[in-house]
């Protein structure tokens, strides 16, 4: 029931014409055509303004731990 965006960008050439809005309302309309009716999505706690962003679309924050770990060497770092 759930569906998700995915690191949502737009080039800051094309900044606050709309795109963004759009971009995530496409995204909730192809859920709710699919039968999702529920949108989550990650952002770092320390881009305020990609939250502001969000909250202005509706969207609250919630109290969840997000957990990882390396099971790799980074591409970048491979071979040093
Ligand atoms: C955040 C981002 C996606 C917004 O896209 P955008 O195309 O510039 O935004 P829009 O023009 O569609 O704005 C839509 C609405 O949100 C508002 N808005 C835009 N950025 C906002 C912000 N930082 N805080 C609050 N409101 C914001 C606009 O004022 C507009 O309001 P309105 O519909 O009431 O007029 C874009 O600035 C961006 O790509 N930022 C950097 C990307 C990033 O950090 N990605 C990491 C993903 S986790």
């Amino acid at each position: 029931h759930r569906g998700w965006i995915y690191y949502l960008s737009v080039a800051p050439s094309h900044q606050k014409t709309g795109l963004g809005k759009k971009l995530v309302a496409i995204g909730e309309d192809w859920l709710r055509e699919h039968g999702v009716w529920r949108m989550q999505l990650m952002v770092r706690s320390e881009n305020s303004a990609m939250q502001d962003f969000y909250r202005h679309l509706g969207y609250r924050a919630l109290d969840v731990t997000v957990m990882q770990k390396d099971i790799d060497i980074p591409p970048a770092d491979r071979g040093r």
